[in-house]
């Protein structure tokens, strides 16, 4: 496979929480912060991204509808967080599919409604415990299963707009980070899975990393080869971690 030097990216998922409070504390420190050699994103709940108006890292959300305005009280559409200034968006988080009951194939169709809307999907895949306990044979089994919707779904072209995030169930909130070696072989194998579609776009795409990851683990995991940079929970909420996590992401 060509290699290709991927830009790192690192988004911060607030998930239900944060404030106005907490938007001001973002919007002052880390607009200050020096962004070059990194791509940075905030998620914040929906309500409050008109809040961030014009900053120096871009703002995503957390999740979308796959259909069009119209009659689907509660949701939102891209053309609505594109309008407040998305940039990317969160789809198929494994708390969505969990409590939402969001099936593969639907995340895919929510990504490609993304990637139609010039915006670009971050796409979350990830196994839970039983299944990473059950070997290495049964973590790729799963995560071939999650790949086969979006790339039945999506071109490659429109793969080639989209960014990966590997977050496994068992290392989400729980403080236990997949080691390095465990991110990079399931990174490495989603890359060799997309080269079955089309080798430049395997080479191309980011994959980021989800999980536990603190400024203390960052580093190690973000130089893996195959690992493009993080999607952050906890330590996201935290402007002082989440900078820090940001400058460890720089090539
Ligand atoms: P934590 O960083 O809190 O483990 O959450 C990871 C995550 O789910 C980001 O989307």
């Amino acid at each position: 496979m060509t290699t290709m030097k991927r830009k790192p990216l690192v988004a911060g998922n607030w998930k239900m929480n944060g404030d106005k409070a907490l938007v001001a504390d973002f919007i002052n420190t880390l607009d200050a912060t020096n962004a070059e050699g990194v791509d940075i994103v905030v998620c914040p709940p929906a309500v409050y991204l008109a809040a961030f108006g014009d900053v120096n890292f871009a703002i995503g959300a957390q999740d979308v509808s796959a259909l069009d305005n119209g009659a689907h009280t509660g949701d939102l559409s891209v053309e609505m967080l594109k309008e407040v200034g998305c940039k990317y968006i969160i789809v198929g988080h494994s708390e969505r599919r969990e409590d939402h009951g969001e099936s593969s194939e639907w995340v895919a169709e929510k990504a490609a409604k993304v990637v139609s809307g010039q915006l670009t999907p971050i796409i979350c895949v990830g196994e839970p415990l039983e299944v990473r306990e059950a070997g290495d044979d049964a973590v790729q089994g799963f995560i071939r299963e999650q790949l086969r919707a979006l790339t039945s779904k999506l071109s490659a072209d429109e793969l080639s707009r989209s960014v990966i995030a590997y977050e496994p169930i068992w290392a989400i909130g729980t403080g236990k980070t997949a080691s390095p070696e465990q991110a990079q072989d399931v990174h490495a194998f989603i890359r060799s899975e997309l080269a079955d579609t089309d080798a430049e776009m395997a080479s191309g795409m980011r994959i980021l990393y989800g999980g536990s990851v603190k400024p203390a683990n960052a580093q190690e995991l973000f130089g893996q080869p195959d690992v493009d940079g993080g999607l952050i929970g906890g330590a996201s909420l935290k402007t002082d971690d989440f900078i820090a996590i940001c400058q460890s992401a720089k090539i």
